[in-house]
């Protein structure tokens, strides 16, 4: 088929370099002449996901910013970024904008078309909002053209594997034509495939994520109880797992979690469910529990050194092992903190170096060698690396329980 994928970012550039591996036509727009400029000089890619750089140089694809090379695409994916402030607002001006040239560009097209939402929306906002601006061109949906939601469940850093392996397809579909169609284009694939409502596909993703994110509050809580009861907080957890009703995934206690997704999603379904007129107490605590969490490191450090005129070394800046995103990562909390107590901050990470240097050009950036030769660590992504580290006779903090820095003069892990 021939395919449009707008946003090239973790989930649009995934989803087309995988469909482009399966055999389809794959055309990206975006508004980011660097990514497009990476794609089309076949250079390193624009994000770092693992298998990647390899997967792009085996297929042909190309990289424009020009809608009108959308015109004769079967499919067109939107893969924009969508934000959430604090509040749960949720800001749709890439998504808005991105319907608008497409609707622009197709609304004299004769033949049927589909449009796949990847992008994450509140339940119902398929419908409300994108619907109407591609019906602006005088296009019928369900008629003319077809709309679906198809939400992503990739893991950031391991996208492309997860991507050509999926747990599930949802597909949520406005008309049933659509939805045989993108049926058609995951039959590949050894996974269920659901088909749902639109506003029941929007909600699979938010409540999934509002799932994980509850069970990692959870067990942080749990954690911090732990810590005060002197009780191994990974012992109960392995114990817990052990149980297939609850299994094992996602129990991992720590300073909480952060990324593009998580966050995000838990915030956009707080505030749906209060405009419908509902207090989701659970996940507002869950929320609230979470940042909370992030602070814990800096609490336990605060009992061994003060923190004016202090050097603090980070080991990890990026929201998780595998990847260079930095969004929403518990790091951005404890370096504000750290800074506004009077720390200075030498920050390490394999890969987020140049993300976190956007949101913090004034910290040092220094080797590992350099921040773990501070006043004291503060561990803060789990990267394989530090588990091989020499801690010995060093003042750590750990947020991600790395077994080998318990050998530290001075050791506190956060929940255990
Ligand atoms: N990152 C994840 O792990 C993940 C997983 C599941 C779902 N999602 C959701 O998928 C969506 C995309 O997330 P992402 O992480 O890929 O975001 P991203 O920021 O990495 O990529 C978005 C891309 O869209 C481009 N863009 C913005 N406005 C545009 C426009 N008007 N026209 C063309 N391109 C435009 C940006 O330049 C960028 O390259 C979000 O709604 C996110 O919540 C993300």
């Amino acid at each position: 088929m021939k395919l449009s994928v707008i946003g090239a970012g973790y989930v649009g550039l995934i989803t087309g370099a995988c469909l482009a591996k399966l055999g389809h036509e794959v055309v990206f727009i975006d508004v980011d002449r660097e990514k497009l400029e990476a794609i089309n000089d076949r250079k390193a890619p624009p994000i770092y996901e693992e298998g990647l750089e390899e997967l792009l140089s085996q297929i042909h694809i190309e990289g424009s910013s020009d809608y009108g090379k959308i015109a004769d695409s079967d499919v067109i994916f939107i893969c924009v970024d969508t934000l959430a402030d604090d509040g749960g607002s949720i800001f749709l001006d890439n998504l808005l904008s991105a319907t608008k040239q497409i609707s622009q560009v197709l609304s004299k097209r004769e033949s049927y078309y589909v449009i796949v939402v990847k992008s994450t929306l509140g339940p119902g906002m398929t419908e409300e909002t994108v619907i109407p601006i591609l019906e602006e061109g005088g296009r019928k949906a369900g008629k003319d053209f077809g709309v679906c939601m198809c939400p992503e469940f990739l893991r950031e850093g391991q996208a492309v594997y997860d991507f050509m392996n999926p747990a599930r397809i949802v597909i949520g579909e406005y008309d049933s034509r659509s939805g045989e169609m993108l049926d058609q284009l995951h039959r590949s694939f050894d996974a269920p495939i659901m088909h749902t409502s639109l506003r029941t596909a929007e909600m699979i993703k938010l409540a999934s994520n509002g799932f994980l994110a509850t069970r990692i509050s959870f067990i942080n809580e749990i954690g911090n109880i732990c810590k005060q009861l002197g009780i191994d907080t990974y012992e109960v957890a392995q114990g817990m797992g052990l149980d297939s009703r609850i299994g094992s995934t996602f129990l991992n206690a720590g300073i909480g979690f952060g990324g593009s997704c998580l966050p995000k999603d838990l915030r956009i379904l707080i505030s749906r469910a209060q405009q419908v007129g509902y207090q989701p107490e659970l996940l507002r605590n869950v929320a609230a529990l979470n940042e909370k969490q992030a602070l814990k490191p800096v609490e336990l450090l605060k009992k061994h050194i003060p923190l004016k005129g202090a050097t603090t070394g980070i080991l990890g800046l990026a929201f998780k092992p595998g990847t260079d995103d930095v969004r929403n990562s518990r790091a951005i909390k404890i370096v504000q903190t750290l800074l506004a107590e009077g720390a200075s901050v030498k920050a390490y990470d394999p890969l987020a170096v140049e993300n976190f240097r956007k949101l913090f050009p004034n910290i040092d950036y220094v080797s590992r060698e350099e921040a773990m030769n501070c006043d004291a660590i503060l561990i803060l992504t789990e990267w394989e690396e530090f588990k091989e580290l020499d801690y010995r006779g060093k003042i750590v903090i750990d947020g991600r329980r790395i077994e080998k820095a318990r050998e530290a003069r001075i050791y506190e892990g956060v929940c255990w």
